[in-house]
């Protein structure tokens, strides 16, 4: 298969060593319809990242399609200040019914890092107006990644990723052995007004699964000593670990629902940048007051709540409840495991790890020696037989949209066996 390499050369990508960009080109595509995408020669490739993990129902689905038509004929933009619109008030509703009842409020932002930015931001001032304006830290994980901008760096945990912006970040105490938790928390509580955590898998920091028992021993202690947690679940989310949302295998009961929770990229079907963060009314409460104050959240950005990705919001969110997607996905779901379960055999692949539609594992790299980084062979070399996956570092991993069929997911495995045979062995 040959691949179509673009002529422009103006572009500069992200995470990407341009230097290396005439070895390996980006391709061109053109068109992208259910897990495939169609570059302008008509090779098809298998979308096994669900493009940056955000294709959770694959590409184009035509029910999201005509509500984004539609809605750009009506109502492309509005100032989200003064004025609201029934697209935001529908995806509000919709997204609360299926969050923990402790979640009572949504803000709208664009992307992820903003939605973790803006969860940093009420945490805290949140405790600034609640009689805490000491508690000025931001806990969190060990491998964390919460996304690229100066907050949601700060409580990430990928330092090769941030290395030169290290100075202008702040410190964020690091909860680095799950065994030290109520530890770790006690001594650094009377400062900290929250922890971040992924819950259930750290995705970019290396595709790391934890126990849901922590999370629970988390809330706990983070109850008892007034700190408050944010579940990012812009990775985990709408079905990615197997539930709707991680959190409903941790528990949604007010003992153990989060304070916030961070969403995007499934949130519009992988179509449309829009974010949510949603927050309980106790968090809410504490932001109302006369002007004079000063306890407005002075927040927002040029896009907040667009129309047009609200459509496509509503329309993601009616495909998941009436084809009732996170059931019926199940059975897929088991057979990608069932292959991910056999997959490493005889290959050069160990620590194998997987959750939902999530299977990853560490490649024993046998180029280390030769100093060749293997991550874009292998992406260079997948994309020869049709298939697009993009290991992190020294992982290889596996995250399509979650409506793979059988056929889909065995071609997926089978070609990555291929691959792995032709340069690894
Ligand atoms: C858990 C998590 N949080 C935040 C982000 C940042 O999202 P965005 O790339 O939309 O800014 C990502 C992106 O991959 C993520 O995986």
């Amino acid at each position: 298969m040959s691949t179509n390499t673009p002529k422009n050369t103006q572009i500069w990508l992200p995470f990407t060593q341009m230097s290396e960009i005439t070895k390996n080109p980006p391709i061109e595509i053109k068109k992208a319809k259910g897990a495939w995408l169609y570059d302008n020669n008509n090779n098809k490739y298998l979308d096994a990242v669900a493009s940056w993990w955000v294709s959770a129902l694959g590409h184009n689905n035509p029910k999201i399609a005509k509500a984004i038509g539609e809605q750009a004929k009506k109502l492309d933009q509005v100032i989200f200040a003064n004025c609201t619109h029934t697209g935001a008030q529908e995806v509000a509703k919709k997204v609360l019914n299926l969050l923990p009842n402790k979640l009572q409020k949504v803000f709208f932002s664009d992307n992820g890092s903003t939605a973790v930015e803006v969860s940093l931001k009420l945490a805290l001032q949140y405790h600034h107006q609640t009689g805490n304006p000491q508690k000025t830290k931001i806990m969190s994980l060990n491998d964390a990644y919460h996304g690229d901008t100066i907050g949601a760096m700060s409580v990430s945990g990928t330092e090769h990723f941030f290395a030169p912006y290290k100075p202008m970040l702040f410190k964020s105490p690091k909860i680095k052995n799950w065994n030290k938790l109520e530890q770790t928390i006690i001594k650094h509580a009377h400062k900290t007004a929250a922890i971040i955590v992924e819950p259930l898998i750290q995705a970019a920091g290396g595709m790391k699964i934890y126990h849901i028992k922590h999370l629970q021993q988390l809330a706990k202690l983070c109850k008892k000593h007034n700190v408050l947690v944010i579940y990012d679940e812009i990775a985990t989310g709408f079905g990615r670990t197997g539930t709707m949302f991680a959190m409903d295998q941790i528990g949604t009961s007010n003992l153990y629902a989060p304070d916030m929770v961070c969403l995007s990229k499934g949130l519009t079907g992988g179509t449309v940048a829009m974010s949510i963060t949603a927050c309980s009314n106790k968090i809410y409460k504490a932001f109302l007051g006369p002007y004079s104050a000063n306890k407005t959240f002075f927040h927002g950005h040029s896009y907040t709540a667009n129309p047009i990705a609200c459509a496509a919001s509503i329309a993601t969110l009616d495909i998941f409840a009436n084809q009732n997607i996170i059931k019926n996905m199940q059975k897929n779901m088991q057979y990608f495991n069932d292959c991910a379960q056999k997959f490493a055999k005889n290959l050069p692949l160990k620590n194998f790890r997987a959750l939902g539609w999530v299977a990853a594992w560490d490649i024993d790299d046998v180029r280390k020696s030769q100093k060749q980084r293997l991550s874009p062979i292998i992406t260079k070399t997948a994309l020869k037989y049709g298939l697009l996956i993009r290991p992190l570092g020294n992982v290889l991993y596996f995250w399509p949209p979650i409506t793979l069929t059988k056929t889909e997911i065995d071609f997926m495995f089978n070609t990555t066996k291929k691959v792995l045979n032709e340069i690894m062995i």
